[in-house]
């Protein structure tokens, strides 16, 4: 009965949700991988916002790990979220002429979040804050790859001052 119930559950919802899955036109497309992947740098610029409170030592260390290996996956499904080559919101072609360079990159990003995530759990925040400024590679990236704007995000705010961060200009 039980499993009827979810064959049928899973039939409607095929039959009322298909026409809608549908694309109706490319842009619609388009802006839904453009939406996707702007969500996920959210998360991440959320996630370095979060590391930056902790490492200005204005919240207890003990989830600094947590954040860092948060960071690690979610800039892999940054990567993962621009494989298709949709040009739009802030990103400029440059990404997909230069997809190799790009890609390790991000690659290079992930990597560097992972051992820092691993400093961390051992050393707490202060063995990482002579790496961690480096290792947040987001403006590097967005210079060369994301249209120039005024908003500012955390990860543009972070320099080596003081005992670790401070806002940058
Ligand atoms: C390898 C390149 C790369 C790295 C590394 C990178 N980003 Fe991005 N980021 C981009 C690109 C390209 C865009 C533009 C995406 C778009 O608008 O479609 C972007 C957009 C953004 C946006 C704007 C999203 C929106 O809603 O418009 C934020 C915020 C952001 N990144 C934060 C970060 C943070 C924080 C980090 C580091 C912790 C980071 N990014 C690391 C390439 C990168």
């Amino acid at each position: 009965m039980i499993k009827l119930t979810r064959w049928a559950t899973a039939l409607l919802a095929v039959i009322v949700l298909a026409p809608n899955a549908l694309p109706s036109k490319a842009f619609a497309e388009d802006q839904d991988v453009i939406d996707y992947r702007q969500h996920i740098m959210k998360a991440l610029d959320a996630q370095t916002a979060a590391v930056g409170q902790i490492l200005s030592f204005s919240i207890p260390e003990d989830q600094l790990p947590s954040h860092l290996e948060t960071i690690a996956i979610t800039a892999k499904t940054a990567l993962k979220s621009f494989e298709q080559n949709v040009p739009g919101g802030e990103a400029l072609p440059a990404v997909w002429e230069n997809w190799g360079d790009f890609t390790a990159r991000m690659n290079d990003f992930v990597d560097r979040m992972e051992k820092a995530a691993e400093h961390a759990k051992t050393g707490g925040r202060e063995a990482i804050m002579g790496e961690i400024v480096l290792a947040l590679s987001c403006k590097s990236c967005h210079d060369i790859y994301r249209e120039k704007n005024s908003k500012q995000f955390s990860c543009a705010g972070l320099s080596p001052k003081g005992h670790g961060l401070s806002p940058l200009e």
